[in-house]
C-alpha cells in the first residue's frame, strides 16, 4: 500500500527518507541520494529568525531543485508568530511539503526554546504546529523524539496532538533529548504510536539504521510507515538503493566499486562547485572525501592531499589516480 503525505504526496510503498542534517543535507549531496533512490529529502533546518530577517545563509538553504520533489523544507524557531511567518515564506520557495524541527537537542542560541526544548511544553508545541500549518497551503510535517528525557516520554501524546492540528506526517527519532545521540535509539514507543488507532498519519522510524539487515529487521518488527536515515547515509548515498533493492528482490545488491565511489565524489564536488562557488564548494567537499573511501587501505595520504588541494583540476587527478591505484576486488573482497 502506498504512502501518502496529504492529498497530492505519493511516497510509494514503505519508502526511504533522507534525514534533515545541518551542514550536510544541502543540494550537494542531495543530489547524489536522488541519484540512489531515496523517496523523500529535507533540508537542513532552517532559522525562522534567519528568514524573517532575510539572512542569507538561511535564504541560500531554500534552495530547491524541481528533480528533488518531493521535498520538505525544515524550519525550527521559539517563537509562535514567526514561525507561522517562516512557514509562509518557506511556502514561497515551491517544496512539496513544510517540516517542523521539534528534535533539535543543542542549546547553541538559535535553537534556545526551539526545536526539542518544546517537548518540555506541549500546549505551546501545539499552538506553534497550527500556526506553521495555518502559514501554508502546503501539508506540514514533523520531525520530534521521544519526549524530553526518561521520565517524559511524551511523544505518544504529541502524535495525537499534533494530528488533530492538521499535520500529515511525523517523523520519530527514538531518542529523547537528554540522550543527544548517545546510546541506542529505541523504536518500541514508535511502535506505539504506529499503533494507536488513534493515530492515521503516516509515522516514520528514524535512529540508528545503518544496514539492510537493520531496515529489513526493523520495517518488521516496528511496523513503521517507512524508514528514515541520516549518518548511515553520510559517505554512503548508495545505502538506498541498498535496502531498496532488497526489499524488492530479496537479494543482497553488492556494494560500490571504486570507480562508483570515486564518480558519486566527483559528482557531489561538481554540484558542490555549481551551488556554492569554486571556493567555499572545495572547502566544504573536505569534509567528505574520508567517509566515500571508508575502508581503503592507506587512504590518509590520498585524503590529505584532496583536503588540501584548491582547484578542481587538482582535486579530479587525484580522485582518477584513486581509481586507477585500487583495484575493486582488493578492496571489496
Ligand atoms: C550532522 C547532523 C546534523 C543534523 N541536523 C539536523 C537537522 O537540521 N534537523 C533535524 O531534524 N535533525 C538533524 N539531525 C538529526 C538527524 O536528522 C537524525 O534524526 C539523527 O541523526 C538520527 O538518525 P540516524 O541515526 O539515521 O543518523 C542531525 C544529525 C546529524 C548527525
Amino acid at each position: 500500500m502506498s504512502v501518502k503525505i496529504g492529498d497530492h504526496i505519493d511516497l510509494g510503498a514503505f519508502p526511504l527518507l533522507l534525514a534533515p542534517m545541518e551542514d550536510v543535507s544541502d543540494p550537494p549531496f542531495r543530489f547524489v541520494c536522488k541519484q540512489n533512490g531515496v523517496d523523500m529529502m529535507y533540508t537542513e533546518f532552517i532559522s525562522s529568525e534567519g528568514l524573517i530577517r532575510d539572512a542569507a545563509k538561511s535564504r541560500q538553504k531554500l534552495d530547491i531543485f524541481e528533480y528533488e520533489r518531493p521535498i520538505g523544507i525544515q524550519i525550527f524557531g521559539s517563537e509562535i508568530d514567526h514561525m507561522r511567518m517562516a512557514s509562509e515564506i518557506s511556502s514561497q520557495a515551491g517544496p512539496d511539503l513544510i517540516d517542523i524541527n521539534y528534535g533539535c537537542p543543542v542549546k547553541n542560541v538559535a535553537c534556545r526554546g526551539a526545536g526539542a526544548s518544546l517537548l518540555q511544553d506541549i500546549d505551546k508545541m501545539v499552538a506553534m504546529t497550527k500556526a506553521v500549518v495555518e502559514g501554508t497551503n502546503l501539508p506540514v510535517t514533523v520531525k520530534t523524539r521521544l519526549g524530553w528525557d526518561d521520565n517524559t516520554k511524551n511523544v505518544y501524546e504529541v502524535a495525537e496532538r499534533l494530528q488533530d492540528v492538521g499535520i500529515k506526517a511525523l517523523s520519530i527519532h527514538g531518542r529523547t533529548r537528554a540522550q543527544m545521540y548517545k546510546g541506542q535509539a529505541d523504536w518500541t514507543m514508535i511502535r506505539d504510536v504506529k499503533k494507536n488507532p488513534r493515530v492515521k498519519i503516516p509515522i516514520f522510524g528514524n535512529g540508528d539504521v545503518d544496514s539492510v539487515e537493520k531496515a529489513a529487521a526493523w520495517r518488521q518488527e516496528y511496523e513503521v510507515d517507512g524508514i528514515m536515515i541520516g549518518r548511515a547515509a553520510i559517505g554512503y548515498p548508495w545505502i538506498f538503493r541498498e535496502i531498496k533493492h532488497f526489499f524488492e528482490t530479496g537479494e543482497h545488491l553488492a556494494g560500490p566499486t571504486i570507480k562508483e565511489r570515486v564518480d558519486v565524489c566527483k559528482t557531489h564536488l561538481t554540484k558542490s562547485i555549481e551551488w556554492k562557488g569554486d571556493k567555499t564548494g572545495i572547502f566544504e567537499m573536505r569534509r567528505h572525501y574520508a567517509n566515500y573511501f571508508k575502508g581503503i587501505p592507506n587512504f590518509k595520504e590520498y585524503r590529505m592531499r584532496l583536503v588540501s588541494l584548491p582547484t578542481l583540476a587538482e582535486i579530479l587527478e587525484v580522485l582518477e589516480e584513486i581509481e586507477h591505484q585500487f583495484d575493486a576486488e582488493l578492496i571489496f573482497s
